[in-house]
């Protein structure tokens, strides 16, 4: 099975010899992800959307650019060339607020996209840089897509300064950082992330590539690896499977075993609905299922992602016990200890642990040593996220795989012992990489909330919304949807402290988009419910949300070891409290994050079924 890309050398992308104009195109092929037709013994090929130059893949091509103090180009042009077609791989929720259901009053341009569809204009796409600090017009915002043949654009293209390209530029007058690319499409993001688009964008610079005096030894190419971590489902015959509603094979036994009822007859026109989470039973490593690496007895760098949809990835790797009759079980082993030394968008302040948190849309640099274990050993890439302890944190109750204790979901990849040391020394050491210092400047507090509501149909909704005091003195908070008037409105050159409030009973990995923040500290505290709030929907109609107000009695609060937040982060994990408790609770996290260019940005839940239904908001900068 694949090892996994390694890094080509740097010359192909970055330094001397950088091409900085790309052109890369997003469409269909087929992939052999490691399925096998048990009947016949073949492979099974699975159509898939990519990115790619001459030919696309899952996951797209990876992009590496030296940044600009350190000998790369100021910015890099990418053409993102739509070349999908006039049909969705998955079934598309057209009740959503999405592309082709913005309207008239609700649409900043006037323009009714109602008119339009896949069926006839094809699949719109956008693409946002995860990490950049892109001026906003290339940031890859929903209301930025385009159709393939470009006729259909998203309203906000009538707002920049030269109007519509697919050409995007990118600074890189930024720290090196681990980036990801990937679409952006309104009420699609779920759905064509899931189809495939999405891939690596690594900023480099000397000390991260260890150019400029290497003391703390990194591990560079070949012992530097990247993995981009997904769960998926497929069908028998290799498809890529995504349940087009809760009574889908599947989810008929989950709901059956006791997760959210919803009744069948609750989408008009009984198109499909968009699902609360998703949770795949395989786990996918760069388009590969469960696959396998042979390593040296001796440290490797690995840039990790995490690009599932809703799971949260609680990490470790095990050293297979010798002899164990199912080799491809971490549950008997040992976890090793490793070091975390960066995240989202550059090194941290490193720290060894043996197990990891990986929020979905977050990334960790992390350097195993395989010369722990004795030669020709098994250490395998396991995932305790949706077991206890983590279960009810992460999922709510709502994981299948506490439903399904025969999964598969524990384990990642595999890496196996067997290559013999070479000549290359290994100097890692892990005390001599620089440590974090986080934005010094003063800041205003800004207060954001988190919500769970229910939508026009009686659907689950997650939203986002503040938090302000009113005029009898006490503090209420109100949610929104995404199409209302922006409240998050920091000036440009403002540095802020966000306290994200969360009010709901799971775990919300946030992401900004333009910043990188610090992660302060975290608060539990206490609230009241009221009875319910409403709220508008983009259709006009109304949902609900509760109403809360007496945010009190604050208190300091610490996370687990698990967590590694001492790093750059553009992610953070908005942990809940216990709101059905007596008074109800919740858990604030504190930020804090410069905004230095003005535009429209956006930040939002980066668990993808949540963003597609309304827990997004527009962070409009300047
Ligand atoms: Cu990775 Cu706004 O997203
Ligand atoms: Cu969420």
């Amino acid at each position: 099975l694949d090892p996994g890309f390694l890094f080509k050398d740097l010359n192909e992308f970055g330094g001397p010899a950088h091409r900085p104009n790309f052109s890369l195109n997003v469409a269909e092929t087929v992939q052999q992800t490691g399925l096998v037709d048990l009947k016949n013994g073949r492979r099974l090929r699975t159509p898939v959307w990519g990115y790619g130059a001459d030919t696309v893949s899952w996951p797209g091509q990876t992009i590496q650019v030296m940044n600009a103090s350190s000998g790369g180009t100021d910015e890099t042009l990418v053409r993102w060339e739509n070349r999908l077609g006039n049909k969705h791989l998955l079934p598309v929720d057209e009740n959503l607020h999405w592309a082709y259901s913005l309207h008239g009053a609700g649409s900043a341009n006037g323009v009714d996209y109602r008119q339009y569809s896949i069926r006839r204009n094809g699949v719109p796409i956008i693409t946002h840089l995860h990490g950049g600090k892109t001026d906003f017009q290339f940031d890859g915002n929903p209301e930025f897509f385009y159709s393939p043949d470009g006729e259909v654009k998203g309203p906000q293209w009538d707002f920049t300064p030269d109007g519509f390209t697919t050409t995007f530029r990118y600074d890189n007058d930024v720290p090196a950082g681990n980036l990801w690319y990937h679409d952006h499409t309104l009420g699609l993001t779920r759905l064509n992330v899931y189809a495939g688009l999405a891939g690596f964008y690594f900023v480099r610079d000397d000390v991260d590539t260890g150019i400029a005096g290497n003391a703390a030894g990194l591990p560079a190419f070949p012992y530097e690896l990247a993995y981009a971590i997904q769960d998926r489902m497929f069908s028998d015959r290799g498809a890529l499977f995504y349940p087009a509603f809760p009574g889908d094979p599947f989810y008929d036994d989950f709901i059956t075993s006791g997760g959210a009822v919803l009744p069948p007859d609750l989408f008009p026109g009984g198109g499909p609905t968009a699902l609360a989470e998703f949770f795949g039973d395989h786990m996918v490593v760069n388009g590969t299922i469960w696959p396998k690496a042979d390593v040296e007895p001796r440290n490797y760098r690995m840039h990790l992602l995490n690009g599932c949809d809703s799971r949260f990835l609680v990490t470790q790797f095990v050293a297979v016990d010798p002899g164990v009759t199912d080799p491809t079980d971490p549950s008997a082993g040992t976890p090793l200890p490793f070091w975390v030394i960066g995240s989202d968008q550059g090194l941290g302040t490193p720290a060894q642990t043996d197990t990891l948190v990986i929020e979905p849309g977050g990334r960790y640099d992390v350097v195993v040593d395989f010369s722990q274990v004795p030669a020709n050993s098994r250490v395998i890439m396991k995932n305790l996220g949706g077991d206890a302890p983590f279960g009810g944190a992460f999922g709510g109750g709502l994981d299948p795989d506490d439903l399904f204790p025969d999964r598969q979901t524990d384990r990642i990849m595999a890496f196996d012992v067997v290559v013999p040391l070479s000549g290359v020394p290994d100097t890692f050491d892990a005390n001599n990489l620089p440590g974090y210092q986080g934005p010094t400047d003063e800041a205003t507090t800004r207060r954001v909330a988190l919500f769970e509501g229910t939508d026009e149909f009686g659907r689950l909704q997650p939203l986002l919304g503040t938090v302000a005091d009113d005029v009898s003195g006490t503090n209420v908070a109100t949610a929104s949807t995404w199409f209302q008037p922006p409240t998050e409105t920091p000036s440009a050159g403002a540095t802020e402290i966000w306290e994200v409030y969360n009010f709901t009973a799971d775990a919300h990995p946030i992401h900004l988009h333009l910043v990188n923040f610090e992660i302060l500290d975290r608060q539990d505290f206490e609230y009241d419910v009221t009875g319910n709030q409403t709220t508008t929907q983009h259709n006009g109609t109304t949902g609900l949300a509760p109403e809360i107000s007496n945010i009190r009695n604050l208190a300091p609060t610490a996370v687990g070891s698990e967590y590694f937040e001492d790093a750059p982060k553009d992610m953070v994990t908005a942990l809940p409290g216990d709101p059905d408790g007596a008074p109800p609770t919740g858990q604030m996290v504190r930020l804090k994050a410069d905004f230095t260019k003005s535009g429209r940005y956006v930040w939002h839940c980066h668990i993808l079924s949540h963003e597609d239904h309304e827990m997004m908001r527009v962070l409009q900068v300047g």
